[in-house]
């Protein structure tokens, strides 16, 4: 069992059954066979890739949502198992925070949801806060050996866009053992920027959940509140 306890929730994440345990929604899981359009070299071994918990807990008055999704470690073809990928409609933000592994979270601006101009790749360890800036498709990649736990505070107001992904057959790069490759369905296709999370909150130092319960009007950016979003990355 990994204990989540230090990321502000009393919760254990069961390894054995990728459970959440006390958990009491629904467990989404994420398998190969719906996602292997979106993968460099799909192989064809069937397998679960990640596992979603939506709503472990629920902030109603301020409309914010707490989820964690774990992703088994490993690899598709060359690739790093990764999440699907998707937009968010107007210029809803969104904040992760890695519990346990190691992720790259590659960002992809775009107004059009088809003409990429912006790519940042965020390398992430435990305990860091990655913010996601409005208009920036996201995919997580599990970039370590082990599994990666993460979770995050989004708004209720909306549902994710996953079409443009799944049309573009993945992200603009894919995330592969030998380094990063271009996806020859996007062009033009903007370089890469490195960057490494900024510590951010209302306090530093403050696991997400904690964050929330303790002011939950910090996070009025999640759902338009005013929030500089330039200030989130350190850029190498
Ligand atoms: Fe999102």
């Amino acid at each position: 069992m990994i204990d989540l306890s230090a990321y502000g929730i009393d919760m254990k994440f069961d390894e054995e059954n990728m459970e959440l345990a006390g958990f009491n929604g629904k467990r989404d899981i994420r398998r190969f066979d719906e996602m292997k359009d979106l993968f460099l070299q799909p192989d064809s071994e069937m397998r679960d890739l990640y596992y979603m918990f939506r709503g472990v807990d629920l902030f109603d008055k301020i409309k914010i949502r707490y989820d964690i999704t774990a992703l088994l470690p490993g690899t598709v073809g060359e690739e790093y198992i990764k999440t699907k990928g998707h937009y968010h409609p107007d210029a809803y933000p969104e904040v992760y925070e890695v519990m346990k592994g190691k992720a790259f979270y590659l960002l992809q601006r775009s107004d059009d949801f088809e003409t990429v101009d912006d790519i940042i790749l965020v390398e992430a360890k435990e305990g860091d806060i990655v913010v996601i800036p409005p208009h920036y498709g996201h995919v997580t990649v599990n970039r370590g050996e082990d599994i990666l736990i993460m979770s995050n505070l989004v708004s209720t107001e909306f549902s994710s866009i996953y079409e443009p992904y799944e049309k573009k057959k993945g992200a603009a790069y894919y995330i592969t053992v030998n380094g990063v490759i271009k996806n020859k369905n996007y062009e033009p296709i903007p370089p890469i920027q490195r960057a490494k999370p900024k510590a951010i909150g209302a306090k530093k130092n403050r696991p997400l959940y904690t964050a929330i319960k303790e002011n939950g009007e910090a996070f009025g950016y999640l759902n338009g509140g005013k929030y500089d979003f330039s200030e989130v990355f350190e850029f190498e």
